[in-house]
């Protein structure tokens, strides 16, 4: 090859490089560039209902995928400090999976999400009694509650944010809950890496509402192991000590001096063998410094392996800390995955449990003309 053949070669190849690079950075843009919502059949419940999966993309690339059955989310990718995307929520592969869900797997839990002591509770001077399904206690709204029902869906979308509206109707004793009790769950993906779920309810007849979202993170992917090693922020100088059962004593205890104490980022693992009767680990209601409703920082999260970052923000006066420690491996999820005692954590933000029966803890009462309201933001970005 002649010199200028070569150069003329050389001068060639460095433009099909640029191109290659231009092209595979249009690709990405492409890739990433488009929100959009995808909606299509996910299965059939036992009775022949049809569920739908939704699929909700941001501009950056964030994915959350969401069903009409236990309006649950049943994945969640999010990049990691090298824009890396892993889907950080555990859970299944498939509709069989969500029908069984017996550890809440990201369900909308409800009416009252949490514990109520006996599952009794007196309202207006009638007593009610509602199911125990956590030995002596009813756990998140009874045998077969929001997280086992079939919501109406519908994609919602502005400028900035793809979303979808779920609506279900609870019909007055359902559960042994008073009432009929008419609740819409929106869940928003924003192009500020956001995902946001409002909630708000209506009722006939007074009844007791505490809804929460049930995920269960894992920021190093559902796959990674434990979550031992995530530093945890919890916006709370105060939280709710529990008897054996898991039910509040009603005291409200500093959690300074503590293993309780997550005002500075700490690692979920540094004390966890200290804390809780057995299983050990954090199963616990934080008394957040914002209770006035507002919408407010109240913990933040961090995977020092990935760079991942979780920031949630509420309205809610409390958040229950769970860190999985009934997990044991008996349950095989995503890609046969069998998750290992404390795999995940949740971050359930609520009214604190069995407040119901605890006349100092905020009431959840609501009344025929109120509208129930909570709001929740989680935010994402990677360090
Ligand atoms: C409770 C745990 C329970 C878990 C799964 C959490 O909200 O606090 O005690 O095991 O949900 O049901």
């Amino acid at each position: 090859m002649r010199v200028s053949e070569r150069i003329v070669s050389f001068a060639a190849g460095g433009i099909v490089a640029l191109a290659a690079i231009w092209a595979s950075s249009c690709a990405k843009k492409a890739e990433t560039g488009r929100m959009s919502i995808v909606e299509e059949v996910y299965g059939k419940t036992a009775e022949g209902e049809e569920i739908t999966l939704f699929t909700l993309t941001n501009e950056s690339g964030i994915q959350a995928k969401l069903i009409n059955f236990g309006a649950i989310l049943t994945e969640l990718h999010v990049p990691d400090r090298s824009e890396k995307l892993e889907d950080v929520v555990l859970g299944f592969d498939s509709l069989d999976g969500w029908l069984a869900n017996p550890a809440y797997f990201n369900c909308t839990t409800g009416r009252c999400a949490n514990r109520i002591a006996g599952g009794r509770f007196t309202l207006n001077g009638k007593e009610y009694e509602l199911a125990t399904n956590d030995g002596p206690n009813h756990l998140h709204g009874g045998v077969v509650g929001l997280n086992k029902r079939v919501w109406k869906a519908e994609k919602v979308q502005d400028a900035d944010s793809v979303g979808v509206k779920l609506d279900y109707l609870s019909p007055d004793g359902e559960e042994g809950y008073p009432g009929n009790l008419q609740i819409t769950v929106i869940y928003t993906l924003s192009n500020k890496d956001e995902l946001k779920i409002d909630y708000t309810a209506k009722t006939d007849q007074a009844t007791p509402v505490n809804l929460t979202n049930h995920t269960y993170f894992n920021l190093g992917g559902q796959a990674s192991g434990t979550i031992l090693d995530h530093e945890l922020m919890i916006a709370a100088d105060h939280f709710t000590p529990v008897d054996e059962t898991l039910i509040p004593t009603g005291e409200i205890q500093a959690v300074a001096g503590t293993d309780m104490d997550f005002t500075k980022p700490t690692a979920i693992g540094a004390r966890i063998g200290k804390v809780g009767g057995e299983p050990k680990g954090y199963d616990h209601n934080y008394v957040l410094r914002s209770r006035d409703g507002s919408l407010a920082l109240a913990a933040r999260v961090r995977d020092p392996k990935s760079g991942r970052v979780l920031e949630i923000s509420t309205t809610q006066p409390g958040v229950q800390l769970y860190t999985g420690n009934f997990l044991d491996g008996s349950i095989r999820g995503k890609g046969g995955v069998e998750y290992p005692k404390h795999a995940a954590f949740c971050l359930e933000t609520q009214h604190y449990p069995d407040a119901v029966n605890q006349p100092d803890f905020p009431s959840v009462i609501l009344r025929p003309g109120e509208t129930y309201r909570q709001t929740t933001v989680h935010r994402f970005y990677a360090q």
